[in-house]
């Protein structure tokens, strides 16, 4: 097998790799010098029989959505969605910190061949110190002539532009990424009309992942062939795969696009910490779903997940979950964060979400009951994209999640309600002599009640008992 050549990341252990100085004395902006003297039908092509796919998360083909862009366009907008909200990714801002000028070199490529002379860099707001190096390295291309009018004296002119997010998951979604963009607010749009045909400021608008763009001048320079030589069969070319949660490394390191998960925990990342083992990963960003332990061999690739019953690849970023750790833990969470992060336009998506939030809330507080289980699952079965109910995927990434817990650690969770319940469900002498009416300590008498004393308090589980039935 022929040994692997990292690529995207071959410059960050280099002194100042975020200089155009050190960029260039790489072999930097060759490959765009090479593509500007083409034709950009010609840069398109190239791209897109390497099978590049969207690292984004949707692994949508590149080069396929650019053929998209309408023939007698006017004008071309690109919008880089360098939001990386997805929990636990981070391979954007590291590309963007180390070595900001290979960005900028596919950005100038990927704008060369889909004919857009503006490029906006819809960055997190989180990331502060990006947002520095960015603003820098833009500086420095303008100066040396990698941006700006005229590059190279081949009469292409682009301009780059850095927008920051105000700090919405929903704003990654390439919609909600527009209309943000657009200086409203982070509301996904209805499809079809795709951004390529109608996209910001109603223009032929590409989108696309930091990640993507950075693979662009590699493609230009060695050719499609090589990518395609890198990976497995449909899911091509070097993967920069983050690693965190229970780990002892957390790493971001590039490898071939198909390494396993118990690879990636194993060899990369230390292993599981504290000498403990690993009760299963997140493959992919939580919107992903679930892996258990035995389902650690699983190929991290675009096609792969799917047979464990994951959604996908999503950005590559797996979460160890350690055997000490609660299931209801990791769900609580998950549904916080969704729940939080609903942009509300659904009904499916905004009462799901924060109908699975509060049931786990009720769980985690005593007061689950095993058919919540399967009320949790029908409504993940029913909600998003998949299913056709909702206008973006925000809602099948908080389903899927929810989904894979409940079937594949279903014994847990009953075990979870069964065992909780039991502790916090014991009536105490205080709400005894309250479900009575009988005078507690320093409070008048309460009146007595006909019917039942309203609804049993969110989290709790004192069952309603006759007044006329005596305290235990
Ligand atoms: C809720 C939601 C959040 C998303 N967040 C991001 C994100 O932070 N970064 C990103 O590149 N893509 C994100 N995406 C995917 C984008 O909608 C889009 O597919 C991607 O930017 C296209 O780029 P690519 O084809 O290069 O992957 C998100 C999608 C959804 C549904
Ligand atoms: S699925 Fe959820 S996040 Fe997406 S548009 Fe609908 S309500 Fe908003």
């Amino acid at each position: 097998m022929a040994t692997f050549e990292p690529v995207l990341s071959r410059n960050w252990n280099v002194p100042d790799s975020h200089t155009l100085k050190v960029y260039e004395s790489r072999g930097g902006y060759q490959a765009a010098r090479k593509a500007l003297a083409m034709d950009p039908e010609a840069v398109l092509n190239i791209v897109k029989d390497s099978e590049l796919r969207g690292r984004g998360g949707a692994g949508f083909p590149c080069g396929l959505k650019w053929s998209f862009l309408p023939k007698d366009r006017k004008a071309t907008l690109m919008c880089v969605n360098a939001d990386e909200s997805e929990p636990a990714t981070f391979n954007n801002r590291i590309l963007m910190e180390k070595d900001p000028h290979q960005f900028l070199e596919g950005i100038l490529i990927s704008c060369f061949a889909t004919k857009a002379a503006t490029a906006y860099i819809y960055l997190r707001f989180e990331y502060i110190r990006a947002f520095g190096i960015l603003e820098a390295a833009i500086a420095e291309a303008r100066a040396a002539g990698h941006l700006g009018k005229d590059i190279y004296g081949t009469g292409f002119n682009l301009d780059v532009w850095v927008h920051r997010g105000a700090g919405a998951y929903i704003c990654g979604e390439e919609t909600g990424l527009i209309e943000s963009l657009e200086g409203k607010r982070g509301w996904p749009r209805i499809k079809p009309p795709f951004p390529a045909i109608e996209g910001a400021f109603r223009k032929p608008t590409v989108v696309n992942n930091v990640e993507t763009l950075c693979c662009v001048p590699h493609i230009l320079e060695r050719g499609a062939t090589w990518f395609k030589s890198i990976g497995v069969p449909k899911s091509y070319g070097p993967k920069l795969y983050c690693v965190s949660g229970h780990v002892n490394k957390q790493v971001c390191v590039e490898l071939p696009l198909g390494v396993t998960c118990r690879a990636l925990i194993d060899e990369h990342a230390g292993g599981v910490w504290k000498g403990r083992t690993a009760k299963a990963a997140v493959p992919g960003g939580i919107s992903m779903g679930l892996l258990s332990a035995s389902e650690l061999d699983t190929p991290l690739d675009f096609e792969s997940l799917r047979k464990p019953g994951c959604l996908g690849l999503g950005t590559a970023a797996v979460t160890v979950i350690d055997d000490k750790t609660s299931i209801v833990d990791y769900l609580y969470n998950t549904c916080r964060f969704f729940a939080h992060e609903s942009c509300g336009q659904c009904t499916p998506c905004r009462e799901g979400t924060g109908w699975f939030y509060k049931m786990l809330k009720r769980i985690k507080a005593g007061g689950g009951r095993i058919e919540d289980l399967d009320i949790m699952l029908q409504m993940a079965n029913n909600m998003g994209i998949i299913p056709g109910t909702t206008i973006c995927g925000l809602a099948d990434g908080a389903a899927w999640p929810v989904k894979n817990a409940i079937t594949k650690f279903r014994g847990e969770l009953e075990d979870y309600i069964r065992h909780h319940q039991a502790a916090t469900t014991k009536v105490t002498p205080l709400q005894e002599r309250i479900a009575h009416g009988l005078p507690v300590a320093g409070n008048p008498p309460l009146p007595q009640m006909d019917g039942p004393p309203g609804p049993v308090p969110e989290g709790g589980a004192v069952a309603w008992r006759s007044p006329s039935a005596k305290p235990a």
